[in-house]
């Protein structure tokens, strides 16, 4: 079984580095050879402009010298300059046949693990204990998910971490609130007990979630209003840090409902993380006294109204203020940023990660700025460790304003996956009229949750996006379910075909018609494609990809006939053969992303 693949493209970029060898100085061979895929050739390089301009000559004359040199390659069956000096190559049809053998039948199609011997902490998710989760906390969870994919496959010791917000003086006054309302039913047991939170059946998790939400809400209104209520919140605060026995108690069961309503959500979208991810805010308490000292001790924080701060030359308000970090407040409590710098500590001398990766709401751009910029100066970062805010836009509703209710409210993640299930279930009950009771629930389903993770991770994670289940939901355009919908169509093949379609081998001697090839070329670029995402941090350069292979089935369905009884026997099994290859490199790619690929919808 093969292991590693050479890409077509990294062939060709060898091939082309060679010829620069061969005709330039030194120092100008070693540039980036610039080899691309083009619409004039199977790959273009346009590498002669630019060293032409080095060279002082034309580029045309540099790109003619660099032709002769690669029209020698056996496997490169034509080269020419066009335009300004392009170089327009074409491949012999064996060499991409050839690829195509070696990666079929691979478990990992050839992908080589190029990124092993990292270690990142991907920090993502993250919702709030005592909260509803949202649609806010979707995209990080998505993105989140799909990047420790794709990091592990690439060979990368990927460590999932969940900072969920489980810490903090609101805790204070929602227990004591509870404690001072002792008939409230919150607990998932006492709604069940009562018939459901509305009365109308079975109660989980997420009403827990929910009766806690408004419980908060109500807490927080007479926090606000009975100056009483405030300080015997702000002493259940000091208990709750001292380690009161019941405050704590409280405030466990509060976190423990919470986790299992996340824990139901993650379930539902199928992504990877478990409880035994979570390492909260409250994770680090015990080392956040020693995080503080040890800035002090290095010069790092200066005081400020009492405060511990830390300052940045450049980071200032728009009334020209220093902004500072706060690490620890004047009444001695720790927040966010203490939390976070105890954090990156441990990721780093724990953890042993050099990667440190946080999938974040872009609002949080400053903190995170200054979080890595006072870990370098306190030596937590070093030059071999990358930190990143792995940063994300916010998801709009069809006004193009942040995504609520009619009545204004945030908008409950489980009710939006409830809705694009149904939206769902409508679209392939009609194109699939026999699908019927549990096999379309399931299908449905599965579509629903498809439709919404690739419309999340096929944006630009940077940019915010309108939500549109309807548009979410479609067979054609770029879509989940055109995707998986591909899939089926070449399940449907391969079955049909039966054991021949099991067997089938490539004939590297066959030539290949316009789509085949098309096809070949796209199936190739899969590991190239992982490469850029682990780079770039952006799971929507392999949500493009795959839409452009399932265009480039479609395109070969359309005019390469696999089971039509004309097709001579030798021609059927190589279609057959990339058909396998295309489905498996399509259901490969879809599990990175988190989307099941179905044999049938
Ligand atoms: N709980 C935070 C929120 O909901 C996100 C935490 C992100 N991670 C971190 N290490 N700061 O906004």
């Amino acid at each position: 079984m093969t292991e590693q693949v050479r890409s077509l493209a990294d062939e060709v970029e060898a091939a082309v580095s060679a010829a620069m060898a061969e005709t330039l100085p030194a120092e100008l061979a070693a540039l980036d050879p610039l080899v691309r895929r083009s619409d004039h050739a199977d790959f273009q390089s346009n590498v002669a402009l630019s060293l032409a301009k080095r060279l002082g000559e034309k580029p045309r004359d540099v790109a003619e010298r660099l032709r002769e040199r690669l029209a020698g390659v056996e496997w490169i069956t034509s080269v020419k300059v066009s335009g300004p000096g392009f170089l327009n190559l074409h491949l012999a049809d064996t060499a991409l046949v050839e690829r195509l053998a070696a990666r079929l039948d691979d478990p990992r199609l050839g992908v080589p693990r190029e990124r092993s011997g990292d270690v990142a902490v991907v920090d993502y998710s993250a919702p709030n204990v005592a909260k509803e989760m949202h649609v806010g906390h979707l995209r990080s969870t998505l993105i989140g998910d799909s990047l420790v994919r794709v990091l592990d496959f690439l060979g990368t010791d990927v460590v999932r971490q969940n900072h969920i917000g489980d810490w903090g003086t609101q805790f204070g006054m929602l227990i004591q609130y509870l404690t001072e309302h002792p008939e409230t039913r919150w607990r998932t047991a006492e709604l069940d007990a009562a018939g459901g939170p509305a009365g109308e059946g079975a109660a989980e998790a997420g009403d827990a979630v929910s009766a806690l939400d408004s419980l908060y809400r109500e807490a927080r209104k007479v926090f606000d209003a009975d100056p009483a209520f405030k300080e015997r919140a702000q002493r259940r605060v000091v208990a709750l840090q001292g380690g009161d026995e019941e405050t704590v108690a409280a405030w466990r069961e509060i976190v423990t409902e919470s986790e299992a309503a996340f824990q139901r959500i993650y379930a539902r979208l199928g992504v990877l993380l478990t409880l035994d991810d979570v390492a909260g805010e409250s994770f680090y308490n015990t080392r956040l006294q020693a995080v503080v000292d040890e800035l002090r001790e290095k010069g790092i924080v200066e005081e400020s109204d009492g405060a511990w701060c830390v300052f940045y030359d450049d980071i200032r308000s728009p009334e020209d203020k220093p902004v500072p970090m706060i690490v620890q407040k004047a009444d001695g409590g720790f927040g966010y940023a203490a939390t976070d710098l105890a954090a990156v500590r441990y990721r780093t001398t724990e953890l042993k990660a050099n990667r440190l990766l946080y999938v974040v709401d872009a609002r949080q751009a400053q903190h995170f700025d200054m979080l890595f910029r006072t870990a370098r100066r306190a030596g937590w970062l070093t030059d071999g460790i990358e930190a990143a805010h792995v940063r994300n836009g916010t998801i709009n509703g069809p006004d193009g304003r942040p995504f609520k209710t009619r009545a204004g409210g945030t908008v409950r993640l489980a009710d939006l996956l409830d809705d694009a299930e149904g939206r769902a279930r409508e679209v392939v009950a009609e194109k699939n009229p026999e699908l019927t009771g549990e096999e379309l629930d399931a299908i449905a389903r599965g579509a629903g949750i498809a439709a919404v993770k690739y419309a999340e991770l096929s944006t630009s994670r940077a940019k915010d996006y309108v939500f549109d289940v309807t548009r979410m939901v479609s067979f054609s355009g770029q879509t989940g379910v055109y995707l998986q919908y591909t899939h089926t169509r070449i399940a449907s093949i391969l079955r049909r075909a039966g054991e021949q379609a099991s067997a089938a081998r490539f004939d590297t001697s066959l030539p290949l018609e316009r789509a085949e090839r098309e096809l070949a070329l796209a199936v190739d670029e899969f590991g190239a494609v992982l490469n850029s995402v682990a780079e770039t941090l952006e799971p929507h350069r392999l949500a493009g990809w795959l839409y452009t292979l399932a265009k480039a089935y479609t395109d070969f369905y359309e005019n390469c006939p696999v089971l039509r009884s004309d097709v001579p026997e030798e021609i059927r099994t190589n279609r057959l053969a990339l058909c396998r290859l295309t489905g498996d490199t399509l259901a490969r790619g879809l599990s990175l992303l988190g989307i099941a690929a179905p044999d049938r919808m």
